[in-house]
């Protein structure tokens, strides 16, 4: 005779190869307080239905309780006949409580349970991750300000463009974790949604409230269909595509990192929590912390693309395939919680070295532009105005020096609508001034932006 919970029908044992890979317990035992959870609410509809008494209720709510505490200090004792987590609760509570615990089970499905457990994790864990990007953004807002009135040169094709505060580069970085919170935000809620009820595949076979078993297991909604409730995975796909995106956004504000540290830029230091050291080259501080941001993107990116490909083939409903959403979505939230810390403390670490970003803004004629934009205020049209600005990049580079540096003779050669009032607009604080429409990088509208996204994140 077969131990196996499903052990009715069969006479021989499973093979151990086809065990031990379809083992899930050593990793949805992480699911444990939820299935206890789910099985304590689903006792209370099953007395509402008529199933159970109260009494034997109270019997099964106890024994969960012994279970719970069995995971929560870790003295659960594991059989080998515990396939996963739910098989396993429901074992050890039938050892402790005896006859009512059989009775659990009625109705219920683990096909229906595991898809409640996950949501019920995925519930707490995005409000985790809306803490860690919380957590995050306070660091970078923080270093926006210490960035103070430190300009840098902003980028294109890795060219340097125009130069930009510093802090408006890091705000940059602030609209994206901003959308990132919508995001585990919508994630969040696409995860309220409670599965329980829906049995194996066709609906559960007694008349349950699934409302009533909703409240009780602080559900906002309830799932509509059977087969949608046990078969799909999106909340998962969207809490996974949604720690993707940030991620995105992580790797990008660490690469940036990485380069302003470098010799090459030296756009900031690193501080001494902030960097490490090299085992052999004594003079190293690296920034292993914003490489291990961009290093983990790829990873996390990985568990979503796995999951889409696995649930992409799979006809209606449930399907052992399932079972590969767990690990995929346990590392991808230890991950990104990780790395949101440890990007928060490299950021807490990171200090400009405003006189290195001044050199960088000294050279690259990035003051071309205004050029341009300055024969334009006195009437030229912009296409002709771009033409004598380039043509002054060129006298510029054949003397050897910045555009900014040109004599005013040379100036009036190209055109003879500027006058000596160009210097004033050839200076990189009034390159910054200019770009006063919103979203720009005048300093004044950075202040507001800083200051709007600080009294935001006060409310997060
Ligand atoms: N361990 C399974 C999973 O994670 C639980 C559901 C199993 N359902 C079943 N009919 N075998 O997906």
């Amino acid at each position: 005779m077969s131990k196996r919970m499903w052990g009715g029908r069969f006479s021989g044992t499973l093979d151990p190869r086809i065990d031990a890979l379809n083992q899930s317990f050593p990793f949805d035992r992480r699911l444990a307080e939820q299935d206890v959870a789910g099985s304590l609410a689903w006792s209370r509809a099953l007395v509402r239905v008529g199933v159970l008494t109260s009494k034997e209720q109270r019997t099964i709510a106890g024994g969960l309780e012994q279970v719970r505490i069995e995971f929560a200090t870790n003295k659960f004792r594991a059989h080998k006949s515990d396939e996963d987590i739910h098989t396993a609760v429901e074992r050890r509570l039938i050892e402790l409580v005896g006859d009512p615990g059989q009775k659990l089970h009625t109705g219920r499905s683990r096909n229906d349970q595991v898809a409640t457990d996950l949501n019920l994790w995925l519930k707490a864990a995005t409000n985790d991750a809306l803490a860690g990007l919380r957590e995050l953004m306070l660091a970078l807002l923080d270093l926006a300000a210490r960035a103070g009135d430190t300009a840098l040169p902003a980028y294109t094709h890795l060219q340097r463009a125009q130069p930009v505060l510093a802090a408006h580069h890091l705000l940059a970085y602030a609209e994206m974790l901003g959308r990132d919170r919508a995001r585990l935000e919508a994630a969040h809620r696409a995860a309220d949604v409670m599965p329980l009820g829906c049995g194996a595949a066709a609906g559960t076979g007694f008349a349950i409230d699934r409302r009533a078993l909703a409240k009780d297991l602080d559900f906002r909604q309830i799932a509509a269909n059977s087969l949608d409730a046990v078969g799909s995975r999106d909340a998962v796909l969207d809490y996974l595509s949604a720690l993707t995106i940030a991620f995105v956004h992580f790797s990008r504000l660490g690469e940036e990192l990485i380069a302003w540290a470098s010799s090459e830029f030296g756009f900031v230091t690193l501080g001494d929590t902030a960097a490490t050291g090299s085992s052999l080259l004594p003079q190293k501080r690296n920034p292993d912390g914003a490489e291990l941001a961009r290093g983990k993107a790829g990873r996390v990116a990985g568990h979503l693309f796995a999951l889409v490909t696995t649930m992409k083939g799979l006809p209606l409903a449930y399907n052992k395939d399932l079972q590969e959403d767990k690990e995929a979505t346990f590392d991808a939230h230890d991950t990104f919680l990780g790395v949101a810390g440890a990007l928060a403390a490299t950021l807490e670490g990171v200090a400009f070295a405003p006189d290195r970003c001044e050199k960088a803004l000294a050279g690259g004629h990035l003051l071309a532009t205004e050029i341009a934009d300055y024969l334009v205020r006195k009437g030229m049209p912009f296409r002709k105005a771009h033409g004598v600005a380039g043509r002054l990049v060129q006298h510029a580079e054949t003397a050897g020096i910045d555009v900014s540096q040109l004599d005013l003779a040379t100036m009036q050669s190209e055109a003879e609508e500027i006058g000596p009032d160009i210097a004033k607009a050839l200076t990189v604080r009034a390159a910054l001034r200019a770009k006063q429409a919103f979203g720009g990088t005048a300093p004044k509208r950075v202040k507001t932006a800083l200051a709007t996204w600080q009294r935001r994140v006060a409310t997060w």
